[in-house]
């Protein structure tokens, strides 16, 4: 859009530019400045509108984005405009993904290179590896406490490596999704150095204060992320003798974005591992990037200022990449990390689904799926071009974030039933084979969260400890059906490594006093590559998991209805136990896949007259694309072997 006093800011920035920046070929470049700067303008002016060198710093953050724009190699620069022409590529049902930790999955990057094989066996297209920037040895939450944002930690490889590594997926068709650690630094990192030395700059670069005033002004309404571990929300620095924020861990220094000259730096970031071939950046910890006294501190408005903002510098420069915002909060506030205001994505275009992956776990629980089918009909719809990162487990804890409301219409106690779900995933309660840990308990508001492994928490760590067949079954089958959810709810689905191969809950985080309180390790594991071998020999679990995951994907691949145009609608049956939606084609009205999931232990019975409002035909017989086979209907009703699935098309 063109705006006058925006396009003159603009044109005074263009005439001070460096000679070495102008005299660059930067033709795309300024189109899309051009396109995106009345926003970028306006957002940035909302944000630092009131400091007296705000042109300086509109300045710089031009600047900031032609040097990497120059930067950029001519492939990635190619690759842009493919996408920019392709500009739905991401909603496709071709893309598969898995989350990993370099050093669990493969020992180290040059590792990673060696087993590209596997994921291509598998069918998986999109990898993301958890943090690999150089954090210090010991304080470093899983890689999530950095202190070199642009080197790579030492112990999982080199710069050289990954780029290898990402020459070498691309030709394989395989994305890159990297981690950028917004919210905070390591206490390790040169700023946070620089601020303890007493320098004020890198002070104001965090949230640091003399006395306790405003620590404790923030703490009345602020929560607490690891309670257990990491009370309250700062930390002295004895050092620096100040009072320092930090939200997660004393270690992780918050960022302070109120800063025009922090939200340069982390563009800069952003960009330089755009740069490096990231397709896909996972914007770490999001809700948290804007803190303001009187709130908890998480989904501020301005958050998602700084969120639209990034997005559209990005645009500029590297306008491929896409982010995925890691916002684990209610589902009313989820939704919101694809833009505000807007029809099309304009912050994240992917959002871990993290409402889904909760209500998941509530069914395996109470094996029905009345939370399950309340708790998806409460979703808010999303915006068109974002889309959905479906996952069942990843590296960090269940957070049992669903919304009381839906609770209490699914017929249960809010508190009562969080308290059952956190016995039932920790088996506590009676008959459950599940063995989760609780997570950061909260002792004074009964909270919990809970780690475990996939196959820990369905049971198969029991059923194989105590050789029970049919426990072992029941397993395999509840991990395919979780499998078959994610894979066809709509969104990206996002395996978790060790996941296809039924990895159990790993203890030896208990010996490494820098992990021993922190729980979540049990479920990051180091693949075992000869139990990985198994999947090749019939009859072993790992077999029977990966290939049934496998063959779910390569199905997947096939249907094009399981592209996320957000084409699903919900299906209330009478059956309590079954969960249910359809998706169809928006082009094409006439394709159709109903999903029927049931979580219940028993065989269970759908009438298909439940279903008939939303078949295109009436008189119509089903096929089974997972299995090729037609199921089992009698007198109109379909019946749905325990913890069974569908993915019914018309014949
Ligand atoms: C994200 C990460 C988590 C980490 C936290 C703090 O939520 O997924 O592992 O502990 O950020 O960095």
């Amino acid at each position: 859009m063109y705006e006058q006093i925006s396009h003159s800011l603009l044109n005074d920035i263009l005439n001070q530019i460096k000679p070495e920046i102008s005299d660059q070929d930067l033709r795309h470049f300024y189109t899309r400045l051009g396109a995106n700067f009345y926003a970028i303008h306006g957002l940035f002016e909302r944000l630092y509108g009131d400091r007296p060198d705000f042109n300086e710093q509109a300045l710089k953050l031009v600047e900031t984005m032609a040097r990497k724009y120059i930067k950029r190699s001519e492939k990635l620069k190619q690759i842009d405009i493919d996408r920019e022409k392709d500009y739905n590529w991401f909603l496709s049902q071709k893309w598969v993904g898995m989350a990993l930790y370099a050093n669990g999955f493969a020992g180290d990057l040059k590792g990673m290179k060696n087993h590209l094989n596997y994921f291509q066996e598998l069918g998986i297209n999109m990898v993301h590896i958890m943090p690999i920037m150089e954090c210090p040895d010991g304080r470093s939450d899983g890689g999530y406490a950095v202190s070199d944002f642009r080197a790579i930690d030492d112990r999982v490889g080199t710069l050289e490596d990954l780029q290898a590594l990402s020459k070498e997926m691309h030709s394989r068709d395989i994305l890159l999704a990297l981690d950028v650690v917004l919210n905070h630094t390591s206490d390790e990192h040169e700023w946070a150095q620089k601020a303890r030395a007493g320098d004020e700059t890198y002070q104001d670069y965090y949230y640091t204060f003399k006395t306790r005033n405003i620590p404790d002004m923030f703490e009345e309404s602020m929560l607490e992320v690891f309670p257990e571990t990491a009370p309250g929300n700062f930390t002295w620095d004895e050092e620096m003798q100040r009072w320092v924020m930090t939200v997660f861990n004393d270690y992780q220094w918050d960022l302070n974005y109120s800063n025009p000259s922090v939200f340069i730096e982390m563009l800069d970031i952003i960009l330089y591992w755009a740069n490096q071939g990231a397709d896909i950046l996972r914007l770490d910890a999001v809700a948290f990037l804007w803190k303001k006294i009187g709130s908890t501190c998480q989904n501020e408005h301005e958050a998602h200022l700084i969120l639209q903002l990034l997005k559209d510098c990005c645009q500029v420069t590297a306008p491929g990449v896409l982010f995925i915002a890691e916002a684990i909060v209610a589902p009313v506030e989820v939704t919101k990390y694809f833009g505000e205001d807007a029809v099309i994505a304009k912050e994240c275009e992917i959002a871990y689904n993290a409402t889904f992956m909760a209500l998941l776990w509530d069914a395996v629980a109470t094996k029905n799926a009345n939370l399950l089918t309340q708790g998806i009909k409460s979703l808010p719809v999303k915006l068109e071009r974002a889309t959905w990162l479906n996952y069942i487990r990843c590296h960090d804890d269940i957070g049992l974030g669903f919304d009381n409301q839906d609770i209490i219409q699914a017929g249960y106690d809010p508190n009562s039933h969080r308290r059952f779900l956190i016995d039932f995933l920790t088996g506590r309660y009676e008959n459950s084979h599940s063995h989760g840990l609780p997570f950061a308990e909260n002792s004074k508001t009964g909270d919990a969260r809970i780690s475990g492994s996939l196959a820990s928490l369905v049971g198969l760590e029991y059923a194989l400890k105590n050789n029970d067949i049919q426990a072992q079954q029941d397993a395999i089958q509840i991990i395919t059906l979780l499998h078959s959810m994610i894979l066809s709810f709509g969104g990206i689905p996002l395996l978790y490594y060790g996941d296809e191969i039924g990895t159990l809950n790993d203890d030896s985080y208990l010996e490494d006093p820098n992990k021993m309180d922190d729980n979540r390790w049990v479920h990051r594991p180091f693949i075992d590559w000869d139990k990985a071998e198994k999947r090749n020999t019939p009859g072993t679990v790992e077999y029977e998991i990966f290939s049934a995951i496998k063959k779910m994907i390569s199905v997947r691949k096939e249907i094009e209805v399981f592209s996320d145009f957000n084409n699903r609608e919900l299906i209330d049956v009478g059956n309590p136990n079954l969960f249910v939606f359809n998706r169809y084609s928006s082009q094409r009205y006439n394709e159709q896949v109903l999903v029927v999931a049931n979580f219940n232990n028993q065989p269970q019975k759908l009438d298909m007259q439940d279903v008939a409002g939303c078949m295109k035909e009436r008189e119509c017989q089903f096929i089974d694309l997972y299995t090729r086979q037609k199921p089992e209907i009698f007198n109109n009703t379909l019946v749905i072997p325990r913890f069974g699935f569908y993915w019914l098309s018309t014949i």
